[in-house]
C-alpha cells in the first residue's frame, strides 16, 4: 500500500510548555497529548503526522520549506508569538506551495491587541483558532479536505 500523504505539524515557542503554561489560557493537555490526539485521528482519515516544536524561528522557516519540498499534503502551524511578529514565517509561506493552516489554542482576536494582528494569517490558507486542543484536530479535518 502507499504511504499516507503527510501532514506537518509546526508549534512554535512556548508550546513545549503546553500543559503548565497558563492553563486557564490554553487549557491542560500537553504537546504530546495533542499529537495522540492527531495521530488517532489521521489514522481514521488515512493520513500521518510530522508534529515538531521549537522555540527558534529560522527552524520553523526551514520546516516549512521541508514540508514544501517533500510534497506534504499540509502543513498545520501554530506558531506561538512568532505568529505576531514574523515577517519571514510570513515571507516562508508565500514562498512555497503546500497549503498552509494556521492554529491557535487561544481566540487571539479576544486577547491583548498586540495578538490581533497576525503574519501568518495574513498568508495562510485559513485559520482555526479558539477551541483549545480541539483546533488542531478540526484543522487536520480541514486538511483533509483539501
Ligand atoms: C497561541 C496564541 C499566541 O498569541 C501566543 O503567543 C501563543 C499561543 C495559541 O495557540 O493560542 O504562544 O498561538
Amino acid at each position: 500500500m502507499p504511504d499516507s500523504p503527510v501532514v506537518y505539524v509546526l508549534n512554535g515557542p512556548n508550546l513545549n510548555m503546553l500543559g503548565l503554561r497558563e492553563p486557564a489560557i490554553y487549557g491542560s493537555d500537553t504537546l504530546d497529548d495533542i499529537a495522540g490526539m492527531l495521530d488517532d485521528r489521521a489514522q481514521e482519515i488515512g493520513l500521518e503526522i510530522d508534529m515538531r516544536q521549537t522555540n527558534h524561528e529560522g527552524l520553523l522557516v526551514d520546516w516549512i520549506q521541508e514540508a514544501n519540498a517533500r510534497g506534504a499534503k499540509a502543513v498545520l502551524l501554530n506558531a506561538g508569538a512568532f505568529t505576531h511578529t514574523s515577517i519571514a514565517i510570513h515571507d516562508a509561506i508565500k514562498a512555497v506551495s503546500v497549503p498552509v493552516i494556521e492554529v491557535h489554542l487561544s481566540n487571539p482576536h479576544l486577547r491583548e491587541t498586540f495578538r490581533h494582528k497576525s503574519y501568518v494569517g495574513m498568508a495562510a490558507k485559513g485559520t482555526i483558532a479558539g477551541f483549545g486542543a480541539h483546533s488542531y484536530v478540526l484543522a487536520l479535518d480541514a486538511a483533509a479536505k483539501l
